[in-house]
């Protein structure tokens, strides 16, 4: 029988490509903005509600939002709605699904993070936290969870060739590529293509790392 997985935010960019890696192989469970609004904590108990009785096998928390502000510009509302979707709505996730998994005595949870969780950039607080954050609940679950032969990883892009970096005129666009070692952003695929292998019956040992993809950007 196919493995159920959820996956937020596959409406696009690195989502998107996570799903039609996937789509053969697993049976997805991949919710619009309609069906479960991870901004909104009602939409989110209402999910968990509506799929509690199915198995799910692999959670991928991938929806994610970054609405740089200077910290004096801060907005309240920017503060709620990036930790709400960024770390409040993956860990509820997660704590609503994984009954099933350890029952099971096998899963698998990858939460995308960033290399704005391990290195900063001004404008980055808020994102930043959130990365940082789900980097933690990734490691504290890792240690909870293998008892249970259940693997939680953190994926962390670097620039990826999706809508979230093509906020940036195609000047920024181009200086940010050439101050990557590999010259180029990366493709929605090459993130995926590391998330198939994280979730799958192949990796028997990886749990509470956190991967980064970014054409070594971080090394310099
Ligand atoms: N692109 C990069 O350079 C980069 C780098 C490092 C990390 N990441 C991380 O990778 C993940 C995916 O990013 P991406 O670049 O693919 O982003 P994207 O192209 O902007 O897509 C974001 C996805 O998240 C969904 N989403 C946003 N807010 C939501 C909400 N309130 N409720 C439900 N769904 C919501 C969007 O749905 P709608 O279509 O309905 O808006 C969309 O499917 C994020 O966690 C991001 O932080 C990206």
């Amino acid at each position: 029988m196919k493995k159920i997985i959820l996956l937020t935010g596959s409406s696009r960019g690195i989502g998107k490509a996570i799903k039609n890696k996937l789509e053969k192989k697993y049976k997805i469970i991949s919710p619009d903005r309609e069906e479960l609004n991870l901004s909104n904590d009602n939409s989110i108990d209402n999910f968990i509600k509506k799929y509690k009785k199915e198995k799910i096998n692999i959670i991928i928390n991938n929806a994610g939002i970054n609405h740089p502000q200077w910290i004096d510009e801060l907005s309240d509302e920017n503060i709620n709605e990036t930790i709400q979707v960024n770390l409040i709505a993956p860990i509820k996730l997660i704590r609503g699904f994984v009954g099933s998994m350890k029952k099971d005595k096998w899963g698998r949870i990858v939460n995308i993070s960033s290399i704005f969780g391990v290195i900063a950039r001004g404008k980055q607080v808020l994102y930043s936290a959130t990365k940082h954050g789900i980097n933690g609940v990734t490691q504290s679950l890792a240690l909870e969870l293998a008892p249970y032969n259940i693997l939680v990883n953190s994926v962390s892009p670097g620039f990826t060739n999706t809508d979230l970096i093509k906020v940036n005129p195609p000047e920024k666009i181009a200086a940010i590529a050439s101050d990557i070692p590999m010259g180029r952003l990366a493709e929605p695929e090459e993130i995926a293509n590391l998330v198939a292998f994280l979730i799958a019956e192949e990796n028997t040992y990886i749990t509470g790392a956190n991967i980064v993809i970014d054409g070594g950007f971080i090394c310099k």
